[in-house]
């Protein structure tokens, strides 16, 4: 048999379509007791309905798994609370977290006003940090958790027309950065997606032959994984798409040290082909590992 999800309890926010829904269906057809968490609306924001999660929660069911609603908005404490006091009050834990639920907002950067940063920022950030810091206790009581946050290549390469968005979703990866460490003693790992998939997001961008290849389905696979005590894997970024998955990471290039008492900006413009490039480039798994090789390279000045 291959893995399963059995006992495990998941909520999934913004399932109640698109990704989430994916990610909820495959998660209890595993196993997982799963908190279908979505207060509809429309894909600005604006707007809500509770239909959308009942009719996952119906799906899982006719499948033969165990589901239940949550109709919360991700964007407060209380909201993020809440959520995961119906994992709790239904299921009697959390195990499994999956932030996912998200709005677009999308105009070019001199016509984006304060409230277009401001909804954007409150469900994709505040979001992903409510809800986890309502589940994050309760899993370092228990000794264990399972975190994804949703980011995107928005966010991780740049995109037009999406600075509210995009710093919201390059925003998960200090979030995650923090709480792998933070969570490291008490086996909670934490990674990011950043997908591509068929969904209301992206139906008017992208032709129909495209959109049938990149079903929502061919991502939950890789957060089904990443949320299962197989997984050892914690501060990672992936990309996953129409059944394609890789590593996303930020890396630091090797750099140049100048090993003299007073530096101009002709030293670093004679250097700045070397200070750029990004061979052999390095993945540091925390500040104090970056700051530990910066301090290698420093102190070899007094060496010289
Ligand atoms: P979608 O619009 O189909 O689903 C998002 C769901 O989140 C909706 O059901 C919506 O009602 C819910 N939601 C919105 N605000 C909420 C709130 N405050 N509280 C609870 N639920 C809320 O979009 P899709 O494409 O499935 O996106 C899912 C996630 O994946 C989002 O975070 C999105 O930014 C991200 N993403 C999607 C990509 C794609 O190609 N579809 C690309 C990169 C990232």
């Amino acid at each position: 048999m291959g893995l399963r999800l059995d006992e495990q309890v998941a909520v999934v926010t913004g399932a109640g379509r698109g990704l989430g829904r994916a990610h909820a269906l495959l998660l209890a057809s595993l196993g997982a007791k799963v908190v279908v968490n979505d207060l509809g609306g429309k894909v600005d924001g604006s707007g809500s309905g509770q239909a959308m999660a009942d009719v996952v929660v119906e799906e899982i069911a006719d499948a033969g798994g165990t589901a239940v609603s949550n109709y919360d908005g991700v964007d407060s404490m209380a909201g993020g609370q809440n959520i995961v006091k119906t994992a709790v009050d239904h299921f009697g834990r959390i195990d499994i977290l999956v932030n996912n639920a998200g709005i677009l907002i999308d105009r070019s950067f001199s016509k984006m006003a304060e409230g277009d940063w401001d909804k954007v920022l409150d469900v994709h950030l505040k979001g992903s940090f409510c809800v986890t810091r309502a589940a994050f206790p309760l899993m370092k009581e228990n000794g264990y958790g399972r975190i994804i946050l949703t980011a995107s290549a928005a966010g991780l390469f740049g995109n037009f027309g999406q600075a509210n968005y995009a710093a919201a979703k390059s925003a998960m990866l200090g979030l995650m950065n923090v709480i792998k460490i933070e969570g490291s003693k008490y086996n909670i790992k934490i990674n990011t997606i950043a997908p591509m998939a068929a969904s209301r997001m992206t139906e008017n961008l992208l032709p129909a032959e495209v959109l049938e290849q990149i079903k929502p389905e061919f991502v939950s696979p890789l957060v089904a994984y990443l949320c299962s005590e197989a997984c050892g894997e914690t501060g990672g970024i992936y990309t996953a798409a129409g059944g394609h998955f890789g590593r996303i990471s930020i890396m630091e290039g090797k750099g140049f040290t100048f090993h003299r008492s007073t530096i101009t900006i002709d030293d670093i413009q004679e250097k700045f082909e070397v200070i750029n490039q990004m061979d052999d480039a390095k993945y540091h798994s925390s500040l104090l590992d970056h700051a530990g090789s910066l301090f290698d390279q420093i102190s070899k000045k007094e060496a010289e």
